[in-house]
């Protein structure tokens, strides 16, 4: 047999190879789960779609690495020079694409705003800032990138096997062995399985575990429920609320990420002087739907049902204490989605001297009912939510 490829580029090939195919079969169930609106199925599976992607490009880095410290072997002198060439070209292309298919991919989560994790061990840092128009040019890229691998493997498939059985050479015994073959079939097969039907399962509207979680969750919302606190009238005067230098904006994390959302529009009644926190209270109104995670897709389900559902939220305080020096507790904070008011610890500051409040709380979106139905599983959408308030009076 002519020389054959070291053990290395081997293994490589036949696992980036097993790779590309578990990659392309993530991608068609996730547009299928699109399509049958199913969106948490979706995410999950464009999760794990972006996890091997990444996983490919480190493995295309290691890949050129060696192939730099290891030549390949040349081919046999009877192939003809065009075919030579014809080889020479299909291999760059293909190891082009194996770099640009997971950085359009990259490029184009970061600018839809979604950070890419791996497999929620870690996150990638964001390439662009979110920009819609960028994000749907580069879809369309990675879709064009991905027909045109689509259709180079399948030249590059058929030569190969052109080569072994009709003029029976050894090109493609060059590359095999049979432990890389099995590696390659092995996490086309796991990967399929645990990947792809174990996360669709698992991210499943009819789960069995569904019914269990919302009794619980109901059990825990039931318990925490109050009624909101009573406002008494105050004498303080009303903050003049500058809107343009205020904001409520809120993170949590989406498949192993972070990403925030901000709410254009809300109302607040604040009358707060540090001087009389007896007299102090403060209503907040937000309107959910106005909600902007810089990314219409993820804007839209937000406003389903399981989630906003156009609701209102509304927050109210009327007993302050003083912490330490100009931070504060609202003790009697809750926050009081459509019929139901729910205890929260709302910690802030007070900046006397540009009379700015700035405040957070860390929510439990299971407690509040909000993300009900599949998305009661936390494993896709976390269950803390971290909320911001900065505040400003003219
Ligand atoms: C070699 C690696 C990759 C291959 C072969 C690949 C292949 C594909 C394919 C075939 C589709 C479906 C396109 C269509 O027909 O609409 C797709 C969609 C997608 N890919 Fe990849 N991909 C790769 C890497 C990545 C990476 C690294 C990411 C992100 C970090 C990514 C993110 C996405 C997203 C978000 C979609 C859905 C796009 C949409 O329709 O909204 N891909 N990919
Ligand atoms: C999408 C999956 C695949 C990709 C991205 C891919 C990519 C590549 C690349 C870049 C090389 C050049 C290696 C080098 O010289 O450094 C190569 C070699 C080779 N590939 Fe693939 N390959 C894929 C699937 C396959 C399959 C399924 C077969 C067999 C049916 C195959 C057969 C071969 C053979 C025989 C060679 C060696 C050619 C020679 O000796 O010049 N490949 N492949």
């Amino acid at each position: 047999m002519n020389e054959p490829y070291t053990a290395g580029a081997r293994y490589l090939h036949w696992v980036i190879a097993g790779l590309i195919v578990l990659q392309v079969v993530l991608a068609k169930w996730a547009e299928s789960a699109a399509d049958a609106n199913t969106p948490l199925q979706q995410l999950a599976l464009l999760a794990n779609h972006k996890s091997i992607g990444m996983t490919i490009l480190m493995l295309a880095v290691v890949r050129v690495i060696w192939r730099a410290l290891n030549p390949p072997p040349s081919l046999p002198s009877h192939i003809a020079t065009w075919q030579v060439w014809a080889s020479k070209t299909a291999h760059w292309s293909l190891y082009g694409l194996l770099f640009a298919l997971p950085l359009s991919g990259w490029l184009m989560s970061s600018a839809s705003a979604y950070a890419v994790s791996w497999f929620n061990l870690f996150t990638f840092p964001d390439l662009v800032a979110a920009d819609e128009l960028l994000k749907s040019q580069l879809t369309q890229i990675h879709e064009l990138l991905s027909q045109l691998l689509f259709f180079l493997a399948s030249v590059h498939i058929l030569a190969a096997l052109f080569h072994h059985f009709r003029d029976k050479d050894d090109i493609l015994k060059r590359i095999i062995s049979p432990g890389s073959l099995l590696l390659g079939l092995a996490l086309v097969i796991v990967g399929v399985w645990q990947l792809g039907f174990a996360t669709q399962k698992q991210a499943s509207p009819t789960k069995s575990t569904d019914s269990q979680q919302t009794t619980s969750v109901e059990a825990a919302i039931s318990a925490m429920q109050k009624t909101i606190p009573e406002v008494v009238a105050s004498d303080l005067p009303r903050w003049n609320i500058d809107y343009a230098f205020s904001h409520i904006e809120f993170s949590a994390e989406q498949a192993g990420a972070q990403f925030t959302g901000r709410f254009s529009e809300w109302q607040a009644e604040i009358q707060f002087d540090p001087q009389q926190l007896d007299q102090s209270q403060a209503t907040v109104t937000i309107h959910l739907a106005s909600v902007n995670t810089q990314d219409k897709d993820r804007d839209s389900t937000l406003d389903q049902p399981e989630w906003f559902g156009g609701r209102r939220a509304q927050f109210s305080a009327s007993h302050f204490e003083v912490l330490t020096g100009n931070e504060y507790v609202a003790t009697n904070a809750t926050l009081n989605f459509g019929a139901q008011a729910h205890p929260i610890e709302f910690k802030f500051t007070y900046d006397a001297q540009n009379t700015t409040l700035s405040g957070n709380a860390r929510l439990d979106r299971l407690v509040l009912g909000i993300g009900t139905g599949e998305w009661l599983d936390t494993t896709w959408v976390g269950q803390f939510v971290d909320v911001k308030v900065v505040v400003k009076a003219e």
